[in-house]
């Protein structure tokens, strides 16, 4: 399969055969182990505009058991602030435009890896991932999307890695993306990739979630598309029980409101009532012995409890060792 030189932005770029062409290197790699170099000589940019743990030690830790170098640059500490707007008068806090950083790491690196999480005060803004796609725009080599406003590709395919795993035969395995209360407005990237990545592999998509907390909706339409195709139900749920009921995998994650997008303290009097949108063992007990997944990091007792994270069924550490051998897979068919 020919996957060299490609962008891994979103989900909706790549074929599932394509996907699981790479997660089935992926469990190669984590079986057999890493004795081959297939990236000796070749060099990563790591962009980080946010904190990270597991993307940025995954990445960095891979990169170097795939025999090549990754080089750390974190924006705005020693690295120049990056402006992405096209044809703006560069007068403000950025001393670098996109289009130029991202030809010149071209010169220099086989790999361009970017996050950018929204600023999360527009959401019509936001959800164009200027700065990502700039890079994609701009670099003559692979970008590949570590977390942005609409998608983190990288996460999802780890965590279809995992379902893997644990379910041969994914057709009508349900999957239910569980809305959590959270203090902070977080973005939707999580939510859409596993969403759309489920509803790819032919998995039923449930999505519980206030009212309030809809997804974009050309996201909607799009997990609605591959349901479609696959044959398989999505269903929405704005009640916690009825969403449990029958599960395989629960996937917990918070988001922010569309509604009270780039107004945090309304959206924070909203969700005052919404504390008991938190993944327990009362509401384990509805599924069908499901397995427990979160990308972390996690609010302990506030997404999740305790007993659930640390459960016999919690799989979130496997997810995150899953993130370096699904990145390595990727990273060996861009480049090597
Ligand atoms: N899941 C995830 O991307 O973790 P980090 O934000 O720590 O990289």
């Amino acid at each position: 399969m020919k996957l060299k030189n490609r962008n891994f932005i979103t989900m909706d770029e790549w074929k599932r055969e394509e996907l699981e062409f790479l997660i089935g290197n992926a469990m190669k790699l984590k079986k057999i182990g890493y004795k081959s170099k297939p990236l000796k000589d070749k060099i990563i940019a790591m962009v980080f505009f946010n904190p990270s743990l597991r993307t940025r030690t995954s990445l960095q830790a891979g990169i170097y058991k795939l025999g090549a170098l990754a080089i750390d640059l974190s924006i705005g500490q020693g690295v120049w602030e990056l402006e992405h707007k096209e044809g703006i008068i560069m007068d403000g806090k950025a001393a670098e435009h996109v289009k130029d950083a991202a030809q010149v790491l071209s010169k220099y690196c086989d790999a361009i890896a970017v996050r950018k999480f929204p600023d999360m005060k527009n959401w019509g803004e936001d959800k164009k991932d200027a700065v990502i796609n700039g890079f994609a725009k701009y670099s003559d080599v692979p970008v590949i999307n570590l977390e942005g406003a609409m998608e983190h590709p990288c996460q999802a395919l780890a965590d279809m890695m995992t379902i893997k795993e644990h379910f041969k035969n994914l057709k009508r395995k349900k999957l239910l993306l569980a809305w959590t209360y959270h203090p902070k407005s977080l973005p939707m990237a999580v939510p859409n990739s596993i969403a759309l990545a489920s509803s790819k592999f032919g998995m039923d998509v449930s999505i519980a979630f206030p009212p309030e907390f809809k997804l974009d909706s050309s996201v909607l339409k799009k997990i609605k598309d591959n349901c479609l195709l696959n044959k398989s139900n999505l269903e929405i749920f704005n009640n916690q029980e009825d969403a449990y009921k029958n599960a395989d995998v629960i996937y917990a994650k918070s988001w922010g409101s569309i509604n009270f997008y780039g107004n945090p303290e309304q959206e924070m009097k909203l969700k005052q009532n919404l504390k008991t949108w938190i993944v327990d063992s009362k509401k384990m007990k509805l599924t069908n012995n499901a397995k427990f997944m979160h990308c972390l990091p996690i609010r302990r007792n506030i997404e999740a409890t305790d007993g659930v994270i640390d459960g016999k069924d919690s799989i979130i550490y496997q997810q995150a060792e899953n993130r370096m051998h699904t990145q390595n897979s990727l990273l060996t068919e861009l480049i090597s």
